[in-house]
């Protein structure tokens, strides 16, 4: 299974994004997170400024939306540049179908859980999926501790991927760093997002060498 980065913009410096988008090169991903202010409390960008991102970014982007009525919204993402979606189990009706649309545009079709939703009901529909996004922290900020409980539903979730000779990834994200990494491996995760852990790092080229090295060992 491969290993890859995904480092998240959410600790970026705003208003240089660009730049900030050419210091993470080292990196397979950028992870860009769209909050609406409902489904987390927390807002960040839309569409037009999706869009833009992907324009510019040398990497391709992964796209977590934190939002309601990702039925709605989650095609217009995949239509702004995205190379993957991931859209929440709690803000969709028809979970299936949406991934459908999403593959059908070309996008790689993500499912994120926040760490109070089980794996157990979407186990049938794995196949259905791309990759499953396991969530370390609550949805909705940066900088918050990794809750190690999760580590038994990573551990689950690629037993059942593996079970079934599925090729769906596993991501991690929230307070994925060099003290984290390990642990989320071990269980399984093999797509890894940092935020905080990247951008506050003194050299971000060797920060996600380091981290790539402690998933891959
Ligand atoms: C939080 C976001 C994360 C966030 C992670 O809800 O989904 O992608 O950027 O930040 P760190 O890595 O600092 O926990
Ligand atoms: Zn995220």
């Amino acid at each position: 299974m491969s290993i890859q980065i995904a480092p998240s913009i959410l600790s970026a410096d705003y208003a240089n994004l660009e730049s900030e988008l050419h210091r993470i090169t080292e990196a397979d991903w950028v992870h860009v997170d769209v909050m609406d202010n409902h489904f987390v409390p927390n807002l960040t960008w839309g569409l037009p400024v999706v869009e833009r991102i992907a324009q510019v970014s040398p990497l391709p982007l992964d796209t977590h939306l934190m939002i309601d009525n990702a039925d709605r919204w989650a095609p217009q993402y995949a239509e702004a540049g995205s190379h993957s979606v991931t859209f929440h189990a709690e803000a969709t009706q028809a979970p299936v179908r949406l991934a459908r649309e999403l593959r059908r545009q070309g996008a790689r079709a993500g499912i994120a859980l926040r760490p109070a939703t089980g794996i157990e009901p979407y186990l049938d529909l794995l196949p259905e999926f791309d990759m499953v996004l396991i969530m370390t922290v609550e949805p909705g900020f940066g900088g918050q501790s990794f809750i190690e409980s999760m580590v038994h539903k990573i551990r689950r979730t690629r037993a059942a991927i593996d079970a079934n000779q599925l090729d769906v990834w596993v991501q991690v994200d929230g307070g994925i760093s060099e003290k984290t990494i390990d642990q989320a491996a071990d269980a399984g995760a093999n797509v890894f997002v940092a935020g905080s852990a990247v951008f506050n790092a003194e050299d971000i080229p060797a920060q996600i060498t380091t981290l790539r090295s402690l998933a891959q060992d």
